[in-house]
């Protein structure tokens, strides 16, 4: 996998990509990792890669022509590279989004600035991505977060292979609570079940607190998840308790 990424401002990428699970990965040549300056492919003399906007208007406009220009070079060093543009209009970024781009060649991400790109741009990028409903001062936090979440899914990144399969989002739901020693603590003490050694009873345990959670904190995330017929009936028991408890 080969990650380019068009920006203003290259330093940004400069200390994520040299510290934890992307450090260590890109060290191990885990996948490869290009920052282009979007400023390369500016027109001497002022190398202005922005612009007041047709009709008037506040803000700026990010040029069409340095980002064809930064696209096409992207392009011969990556051919198959799928273009994403970072902007808060872009579709919801999904952990299923990030398991179908850890599938791709080579994904190139278009950091927007200012008020955004000029629109013709829109005509070459393959998808736009927001990585939520609120206004970031650059596409880089979306990248970068972006970057992160597909990297993570490549084989040997995580030290652990296991871990990706059981996050929150692995198939639609929260992660279970986690606990470490002591069994007890500030008068809190660790679910006996967890302290039994029986694995099936732990796995059950998990499971079902894992639907607990994500009824309480996130139950739009239910209707899309894939759930047993069994596991749907405690789900809808949880709902009428907490009806009922709501209710007296
Ligand atoms: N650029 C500014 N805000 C953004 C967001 N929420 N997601 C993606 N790119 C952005």
């Amino acid at each position: 996998m080969r990650f380019d990424i068009i920006t203003l401002f290259p330093a940004f990428f400069d200390s994520p990509l040299r510290a934890g699970v992307l450090g260590r990965a890109v060290e191990k040549e885990l996948f490869h990792i290009a920052i282009h300056n979007l400023r390369d492919w500016a027109d001497p003399p002022h190398f202005a890669v922005d612009d007041t906007p047709y009709g008037g208007g506040g803000g700026m406009v990010m040029k069409p022509e340095p980002i064809r220009r930064a696209l096409d070079a992207v392009r011969q060093g990556s051919r198959h590279s799928r273009v994403l543009l970072m902007t808060p209009q872009g579709r919801a970024f999904r952990q299923e989004d990030a398991v179908a781009l850890a599938q791709e060649k080579g994904l190139t991400f278009l950091c927007g600035r200012y008020e955004g790109v000029d629109e013709r741009v829109r005509a070459w990028v393959d998808d736009e991505f927001s990585i939520g409903d609120f206004v970031l001062s650059g596409g880089e936090f979306a990248a970068l977060a972006m970057v992160d979440a597909v990297a993570r899914l490549i084989p040997g990144v995580l030290g652990n292979e296991l871990s990706a399969g059981e996050d929150s989002f692995g198939d639609g739901l929260l992660e279970y609570p986690h606990f470490t020693r002591p069994a007890e603590f500030a008068g809190m003490r660790v679910p006996e079940v967890l302290l039994s050694g029986n694995h099936g009873e732990i796995a059950r345990w998990r499971r079902r607190e894992r639907l607990r959670r994500t009824l309480e904190r996130r139950p739009d995330l239910l209707d899309r998840a894939r759930l047993t017929a069994e596991e749907r009936s405690f789900v809808a028991a949880l709902q009428r308790q907490g009806d009922e408890e709501e209710g007296s």
